[in-house]
């Protein structure tokens, strides 16, 4: 939830990427699974409308792909980037009989080891990786990308893309919610903060399409105060294109 910075230079923004320096913000910031504030800056508040937000997108999106159960929970999710499973425990856990986790912070993935998801076996496997470096070895029901696919390069998030399109079951689906970009030329904006890019709606369904995958469904995230100015928060909603 970055309030996002555009870097003036020619080069792509997400040339800037340095997984290095982001894997040094997010060590530096706290994993407090309480309040969660080391995930989601100082709003504490927002959390609760995020999830919210995200029970509803989803509920409406499971009555859309044919054959999707709508009543009762999916077989096997995955949180992907999961921080300290803020999505996983508010959202994910409630939605699958499991969830997994994809998380490169030893100190974040400390704190789902240790939750009493993990203990009671809704938390299955841990990957200790990032996004550019998972391969999926499972069909997953829903795959929930929140808040970290700006870690990524534009090529290493095709592939991403393309790695979870293979991994989705025959009613599964891909979910990514992010920040949009809201830089006044239409570009994507670099953050120096965590090294981290803030797409355009356009370049993201741009590689949507490159990866295989065709957009059911997508929605702002409503209901943040105004006054925080906040960047946008985008849901979008995949499944292999036909
Ligand atoms: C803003 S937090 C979001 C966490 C969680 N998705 C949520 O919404 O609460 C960003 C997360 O991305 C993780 N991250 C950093 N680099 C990543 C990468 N290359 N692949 C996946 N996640 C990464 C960070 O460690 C952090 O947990």
């Amino acid at each position: 939830m970055a309030d996002a910075q555009t870097t003036s230079t020619d080069a792509p923004p997400d040339s800037h990427i340095d997984h290095a320096a982001s894997l040094r913000y997010w060590n530096s910031v706290a994993a407090n699974s309480k309040t969660m504030l080391g995930m989601l800056g100082s709003y504490p508040w927002y959390t609760r409308i995020d999830l919210r937000g995200s029970k509803i997108f989803l509920s409406k999106v499971r009555r859309m792909i044919p054959n999707c159960p709508t009543e009762g929970k999916l077989r096997l999710g995955v949180d992907c980037g999961a921080g300290v499973g803020r999505v996983t425990e508010g959202l994910l856990s409630q939605v699958c009989e499991t969830v997994d986790a994809v998380e490169p912070v030893e100190k974040f993935l400390e704190v789902i080891r240790q939750s009493e998801l993990k203990r009671t076996g809704v938390v299955g496997d841990i990957y200790p990786v990032g996004l550019e470096g998972w391969v999926p070895e499972k069909q997953y029901d829903l795959i929930w990308t929140q808040f970290c696919v700006g870690h990524l390069t534009d090529v290493q998030l095709r592939e991403y893309f393309v790695r979870c399109r293979e991994a989705l079951s025959d009613t599964g689906v891909l979910v990514v919610k992010e920040n949009q970009s809201t830089d006044p030329f239409g570009l994507d904006m670099f953050d120096e903060e965590d090294s981290s890019v803030t797409r355009t709606d356009e370049k993201l369904r741009l590689l949507f399409k490159e990866a295989g995958l065709g957009v059911v469904a997508s929605e702002l995230q409503l209901g943040f105060p105004k006054n925080f100015r906040l960047l946008p928060v985008r849901f979008y909603a995949l499944r292999p294109l036909t």
